[in-house]
């Protein structure tokens, strides 16, 4: 195997998206990711301009990818593109040093190589890291475990919603210290199908994971978070607002983007109180 492999970043507008995506694959791409409105990057990743999206494209051979590179240049020259070679990693094993396990109030969430040096008195939740967003070491995953350890602390036995379950950690989370019914929902499938295996896996297979729109999820919750980024949560503010019967928490935001998430939940009857912030991120909390 090659030492390095090329990688092609496209920025370009929004409806020229589709056909930079034919051409690349037709040019021999190893792979493509898409960020766009419709598959946005994960908190912390670059994401395109308005009206843009950001193709990454990735070669192994070197002419492969400048053939492909002139080609883009041709046929859309509204694009910017940027071709980079990048050192060829053993992902196989080098990821794992990334994975972090972490300790959050009573709760230790870790993954499987990492399982047997948890500490016996933590309430124990392995996650396999794979396609779904969820390890809980990103800070936007410990805010809400830190609020549902809290809450479920104080209110024994609640019910609690999940929105963007992602790989579940924070319906297991619940589940584990004592909610009693607990719904987990994504629309994206591949997170649903980890969720449910993340779910068997920490024994507690009777957490009600699925695609559903909210508006299919029946009665509401003492506790709903949801970890979505922030103009998905405005979007979905009509919808998840009464789910809540008690408390609402929400993450996936950055702290200039605070005002504007809370004023579109404190307009569906939501009462602000104080949060928390780790880095960047911020966590808002309301009550009904
Ligand atoms: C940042 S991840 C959070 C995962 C997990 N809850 C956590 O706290 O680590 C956001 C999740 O929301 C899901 N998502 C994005 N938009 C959504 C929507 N409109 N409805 C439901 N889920 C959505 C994504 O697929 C992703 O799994």
């Amino acid at each position: 195997m090659s030492q390095t492999y090329l990688s092609l970043t496209v920025e370009l507008p929004e409806e020229q998206s589709e056909a930079a995506q034919d051409l690349l694959h037709e040019a021999g791409a190893m792979g493509l990711e898409v960020r766009d409105r419709e598959a946005p990057p994960m908190p912390g990743v670059r994401g395109p301009n308005p009206g843009e999206a950001i193709l990454i494209a990735y070669f192994e051979e070197a002419d492969t990818a400048e053939a492909a590179r002139a080609q883009l240049a041709e046929s859309l020259p509204d694009a910017r593109l940027l071709l980079e070679e990048k050192p060829q990693q053993d992902w196989s094993n080098e990821w794992k040093a990334l994975i972090k396990s972490v300790q959050v109030g009573r709760l230790w969430v870790g993954p499987p190589w990492e399982a047997d040096a948890a500490p016996k008195d933590k309430v124990r939740l392995v996650i396999e890291p794979k396609m779904a967003f969820g390890t809980g070491d990103h800070p936007t995953t410990s805010l809400c475990l830190a609020a549902i350890d809290a809450y479920m602390g104080s209110h024994p036995g609640a019910s609690v919603l999940d929105v963007g379950t992602g790989t579940g950690v924070l319906a297991i989370a619940a589940r584990k210290l004592g909610a009693s019914r607990v719904v987990g929902t994504d629309n994206d499938p591949t997170s649903v199908e980890l969720a449910h295996e993340n779910a068997a896996v920490n024994g507690t297979p009777e957490l009600e994971l699925s695609g559903k729109e909210l508006t299919q999820v029946e009665g509401t919750f003492e506790l709903v978070v949801a970890n979505i980024l922030a103009n998905t949560l405005i979007a979905l503010a009509p919808l998840i607002a009464p789910k809540v019967k008690d408390r609402l928490v929400l993450a996936g935001v950055l702290a200039p983007q605070k005002a504007e998430v809370e004023a579109a939940y404190r307009a569906h009857g939501l009462i602000p109180e104080a949060g928390a912030a780790q880095g960047e991120w911020v966590r808002l909390d309301f009550h009904r």
